[in-house]
């Protein structure tokens, strides 16, 4: 269980959700009618109140909310209520508009990173209220929270040897098999890992994790693991290269997916793979003009160093691919393009299977952790042609994301469905549930997908 959630009974304050239809109602069994006014509170969404008792303590706290089926209600603001109420044990005296997603948004909005600092102190703990299943909230808390720590620490306590460490800790918490590649036979069996990871001190791996009955529906997680993106020899500015300790949130995530499904043990056999390198500059780096056969045997030709995510998910991607599994979901902070497309918060996702794309959809409104699907448009494949190999890396102009996931593409082609997200991993101003800082996008509602289908 999540140290949030105390135990049914517990004395805690409770917290009234507030419309402007029930504010009369609950302000007058509160006996705060007249406070209410006098504080100018009127059940407005966010707009809160702590009421005093007769020993003035706090006895009890409004919150307000939008009215019930307003369609553009943010069933996540209560997470808001972490940063208005003290440290204290609380309980919802009545039900917000979704009291699972609430629970989940207070929780999610006490997350704070604290590696480098003293953490703020303040301690909070929730009552799950009833019908709420707080084991299976945990699972995704651990798992939303791990992705955050993974995704916030930086690059020089992040590298692709502390990304291993991480999966391997994952790995014998849940008694799952772990290998991992590096040096002579990486660059054997996955020439485009180590071409990318070549430049950098810190050498490049590939993390192969598994889980669960081999009978079970294979399910594959591939998670883009970058420890961090100077672009290469394509360098990034300033601007471009600052938040790039982030381009491990692919696999940062895909770990978090696992936890969650681990945790839960559904029937699945899960595996794991994570493409772990540093994209740096030095003598040794991969260079523009490059060609290199990628370990499905498709030659490259590398048009830009700085679009490195695609050729280590290549490798990872046809390696998934060889054992013919059921679904192959990759994770990958792969485009700014994506970002031009649909801004920080809406991640793209890809496929090919219009009857997935509807329960991704599905769910990822379900549990507010929103999605929106783009197409693999075949005519924009002509644009990845390369005049010396089979491939570029690159095409030449508009439709970034769906040209990286076009050429991803390529080395799919034996698992029955493949779905493809292209994720910011990064919430850039705090938002209730969402502190500003690492985010894990999109695994919660693949979390509920999956279970849907599999569980
Ligand atoms: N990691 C970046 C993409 C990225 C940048 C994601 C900023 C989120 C925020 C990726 O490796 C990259 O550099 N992509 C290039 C591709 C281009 C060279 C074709 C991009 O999007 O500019
Ligand atoms: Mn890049
Ligand atoms: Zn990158």
């Amino acid at each position: 269980m999540h140290p949030i959630f105390a135990s049914d009974g517990a004395p805690a304050i409770p917290i009234w959700f507030t419309t402007t239809d029930n504010l009369t109602d609950i302000a007058g069994k509160l006996d705060a009618v007249v406070f209410a006014k006098a504080a100018g509170f009127q059940a407005k969404p966010s707009q809160s109140l702590l009421l005093p008792g007769k020993n003035g303590e706090l006895a009890a706290v409004l919150f307000g909310l939008d009215k019930d089926g307003d369609p553009d209600s943010n069933p996540f603001l209560p997470g808001r209520l972490t940063g208005i109420v003290p440290a204290g044990t609380y309980r919802f005296a009545n039900a917000p508009h979704d009291a699972r997603l609430a629970t989940l948004a207070f929780a999610l909005g006490t997350y704070e990173f604290a590696r480098y600092r003293k953490a703020n102190g303040k301690t909070l703990r929730l009552v799950p209220p009833a019908g709420v299943d707080a084991g299976e909230l945990s699972a995704i808390i651990d798992g939303v929270t791990l992705a955050r720590d993974l995704i916030n620490t930086p690059s020089n306590d992040m590298g692709p040897a502390e990304l291993e460490a991480a999966a391997r800790k994952l790995a014998k918490a849940h008694r799952a098999k772990i290998a991992v590649t590096s040096g002579a036979k990486l660059a054997r069996n996955f020439p485009l890992v180590n071409a990318v990871g070549q430049g950098s001190a810190r050498t490049p791996r590939l993390i192969d994790l598994t889980w669960g009955n081999p009978k079970h529906p294979k399910v594959t997680l591939v998670g883009k693991g970058v420890c961090f993106d100077t672009g290469g020899l394509d360098i990034k500015n300033d601007a471009g290269m600052l938040n790039m300790k982030k381009d491990m949130g692919g696999a940062a995530t895909a770990l978090a997916l696992a936890h969650m499904l681990m945790t839960r043990k559904i029937p699945l056999r899960l595996r794991v793979i994570i493409p772990a390198v540093e994209n740096s500059i030095s003598g040794t780096s991969f260079r523009p003009r490059d060609i290199y056969r990628s370990r499905k045997g498709i030659s490259v030709e590398i048009g830009n160093t700085d679009a490195e995510g695609r050729l280590v998910l290549a490798d990872a991607l046809a390696l998934a691919d060889e054992e013919k599994p059921e679904l192959i979901i990759d994770f990958a902070t792969l485009t700014g393009a994506a970002r031009v497309a649909l801004g920080p918060d809406l991640p793209p996702f890809f496929t090919d299977d219009d009857r997935l794309a509807a329960e991704l959809m599905e769910s990822g409104a379900r549990e507010n952790d929103p999605l929106w699907r783009l197409p693999l448009w075949r005519p924009y494949d002509a644009m990845l042609e390369s005049k010396v190999a089979d491939t570029n890396n690159v095409g030449g102009g508009l439709g970034g994301a769906i040209i990286a996931a076009l050429f991803l593409r390529k080395f799919v082609g034996n698992a029955k469905a493949w779905l493809h997200l292209d994720i910011f991993a990064w919430t850039p101003s705090a938002k209730p549930g969402r502190p500003e800082g690492g985010e894990c996008m999109s695994a919660r509602a693949l979390y509920a997908m999956l279970v849907k289908k599999y569980g």
